[in-house]
């Protein structure tokens, strides 16, 4: 055969390659029996082995996974990918309809869907061609794995029209690929996945694509990345445009005219979740209006235009063995709750964090007890209450030490915190779970370098400290157990690619008292140098919009240690980047509803500790107080507030539930 002969019968067989894929992966309707569609390929990878020139990005073959790759590469999105607010109960649901309909001005009709419960990707389209998938990382910067959704089969490698389009969907695993994987797994005597979640996330992160290509991934696309210019006006025809595309989009969405219909399909969906052959999360709300959409806009992690309606949690009964303590980054030391293993929402939990000893005393838990457990946001165990009647009298009463577990020196109570500290600076426990987050995600961002490496790090004694890991060097490294060539020289690249770091990662990463991730960034964005920010005072802080009393002070004092600007020149000499280069800093529209506000905390919320909660509002200006009075402003309630919302109630205090305070924290 000549080039010009295979060139066509190439064609050919991609031709009826793709429409073969298209009916069985995206309509789940196979035109023709499984070996046909083999036989074809076959005959097409041949050709393409014959003749090399012939081969292309988007032809059918890639699918079967192409060579591996040696590490992922970083991609920037060029529309953020968001997540979205949560909803709880039909009330958050009417609340949001009450807010989308204030903030569009008119009446508004939405859009349905179910949450699919896998992975976020993008998915970019140069004419008409898919070249490039990305996970969603942290919004803004994702991973390259545009190999392994090659082997997707109903994502298409080419679409009905020649378009420049960047698409988004949810990657996932149906339950029964889910359960045969691990069945597999399980003979082979290889550790299973949890749940079908996190076996999509580990097929996805593998380097090399022929094992995503045996997993049988699914995926159905959920949305444009911005209007694309392609004269939609609702939400509802994007989806369709996509379908027409050749995407596989989700066929169990409804247009919904009012939020009574929209609480009927969610309600429909909280009976029926179980009935599908993949897993959902909640339901979707969307304003089907672009325009409307538009006009809403964004807050800072999400759209004002969108809700996700978490299905309830799941409850459990399970017994608790233990109380066991661990000392954080702060030195607050912790008690958890050792239980026995039960599967919740998908997962084996055997440990839930108590927070405090006031916590343990408020719920009653003596160590025995029988206890009702859940995962607040679907994620975090959580103890709800004990089952008082099923005691036996064995059960043991808790209570906190005096000492620090890991260094034993004394334990204190920190202005009117809760919390018990250890305030030894030199405790080893602190140390390292500092080192833990200095290498986090949202910090210094180290690959390779996550809990269990740095415990091994710190045991052997070659990491003490933030610069020591630094100074890391090859043979000792190796020497270490589960340490190849490999994984030390990816460990030793992600260090020194750490280095050209963004100074808000590195500021995030030293762990000053307040300053969480977004407060580093304003931090960087404003001062732009470290040298700037640690020569600085309160009052240049203070003047730093979101900058609060007890961060700007919390800072300053910081940066007076001597130990401190020892360690920063250290990093500096080390070669790390001491400056800020992301994008200038963005207006932020209005002040926050709680600046300059008295706020009190009461109950629990789903979402935030007390004392993320205290922090949150501290950087917007706030002040938290214990008790309800006159000059109380807001007193935020979470589940099971009691005197405290009565007592605004009497005073006539504004009263805000957990949606509405995690609303205004992320606006
Ligand atoms: S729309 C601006 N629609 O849920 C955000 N998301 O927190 C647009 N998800 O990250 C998201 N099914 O991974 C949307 N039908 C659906 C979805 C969906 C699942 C995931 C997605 C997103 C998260 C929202």
């Amino acid at each position: 055969m000549d080039q010009a002969k295979a060139q066509e019968r190439v064609n050919e067989l991609r031709d009826r390659l793709e429409t073969y894929g298209y009916h069985y992966y995206v309509l789940d309707d196979p035109i023709v029996p499984d070996a046909e569609y083999d036989e074809k390929l076959s005959e097409l990878l041949e050709l393409e082995q014959q003749f090399p020139d012939l081969q292309t990005a988007d032809s059918p073959t890639v699918r079967i996974g192409g060579e591996p790759l040696d590490a992922f590469v970083k991609v920037q999105h060029s529309i953020p990918m968001m997540s979205l607010g949560n909803a709880f109960h039909e009330q958050d649901l009417r609340d949001f309809d009450r807010r989308a309909r204030q903030g569009a001005g008119k009446e508004l009709d939405y859009v349905c869907e179910l949450k699919i419960d896998g992975l976020a990707v993008s998915l970019t389209y140069e004419n008409g061609r898919f070249v490039r998938g990305a996970t969603r990382g942290d919004g803004t910067t994702g991973e390259d794995i545009t190999n392994n959704l090659k082997t997707v089969g109903s994502i298409p490698l080419r679409l009905q029209e020649a378009v420049d389009i960047e698409v988004r969907g949810e990657v996932f695993m149906p339950e029964r690929s889910f359960e045969r994987l691990n069945e597999a797994k399980e003979q082979n005597g290889e550790a299973v996945f949890a749940n079908p979640r996190n076996a999509a996330a580990g097929s996805l992160r593998q380097l090399d694509p022929k094992i995503a290509a045996n997993r049988n991934l699914d995926i159905f696309t959920y949305a444009i990345a911005g209007d694309g210019g392609m004269n939609i006006d609702t939400h509802y025809k994007a989806v369709q445009y996509m379908k027409k595309l050749g995407f596989k989009t989700n066929p169990n969405s409804r247009r919904c005219r009012d939020i009574e219909e929209v609480i009927e399909f969610v309600n429909g969906w909280v009976e029926h979740r179980n009935s599908l052959p993949y897993e959902i999360d909640g339901i979707v709300v969307k304003v089907n209006s672009l325009e409307q959409q538009d006009e809403l806009g964004f807050t800072a992690k999400s759209p004002r235009w969108a809700v996700a309606y978490k299905f309830p949690a799941e409850e459990k009964v399970t017994r608790l063995r233990d109380i066991i303590l661990s000392v954080g980054r702060t030195g607050a030391v912790t008690p958890t709750a050792v239980l026995d293993a039960v599967q919740v929402a998908g997962t084996t939990v055997q440990r839930a964090s108590l927070h405090n000893e006031d916590l343990i005393r408020e719920k009653d838990i003596k160590i025995g007890d029988q206890v009702v457990v859940k995962k607040a946001g679907d994620i975090i165990p959580e103890i709800v209450r004990v089952l008082d009647d099923l005691r036996d009298g064995t059960e043991e009463e808790f209570s906190m030490p005096s000492t620090c577990p890991a260094c034993g020196s004394e334990l204190v109570h920190l202005e009117e915190e809760v919390a018990l500290r250890c305030i030894n600076p030199q405790c080893p426990a602190q140390i390292q779970e500092g080192l833990i987050h200095f290498v986090s995600r949202d910090a210094m961002d180290i690959d390779g370098l996550g809990e269990k490496v740095i415990q091994q790090l710190f045991s052997h004694n070659l990491v003490t400290g933030i610069a020591d890991l630094y100074k890391l060097e090859r043979e000792e490294l190796l020497k270490l157990e589960r340490m190849g060539e490999k994984s030390v020289q990816n460990l030793l690249d992600a260090v020194e690619a750490s280095k050209a770091n963004s100074l808000e990662k590195l500021v995030f990463g030293l762990g000053i008292r307040f300053v969480g991730a977004k407060a580093a960034r304003t931090l960087a964005e404003e001062f732009r140098t470290m040298d700037n920010l640690r020569g600085t005072d309160t009052e240049n802080l203070l003047a730093v919009n979101e900058i609060g009393d007890k961060m700007a002070e919390a800072v300053v004092r910081y940066f007076d240690m001597p130990e401190v600007n020892e360690l920063v020149d250290e990093l500096q000499h080390l070669g790390l980047n001491m400056e800020y280069t992301g994008p200038a800093k963005e207006e932020v529209s209005g002040n926050s509803q709680l600046s300059g506000k008295t706020i009190v905390l009461t109950g629990t919320m789903e979402q935030l500790t007390r004392n993320e909660a205290k922090e949150k509002i501290e950087a917007l200006g706030g002040k938290v107080t214990g008790s309800v009075s006159r000059s109380t402003d807001i007193v935020v309630a979470g589940e099971d507030a009691g005197s405290k919302q009565s007592k605004a109630e009497e005073l006539g205090v504004d009263i805000w539930d957990e949606a509405a305070f995690l609303r205004e924290i992320d606006s």
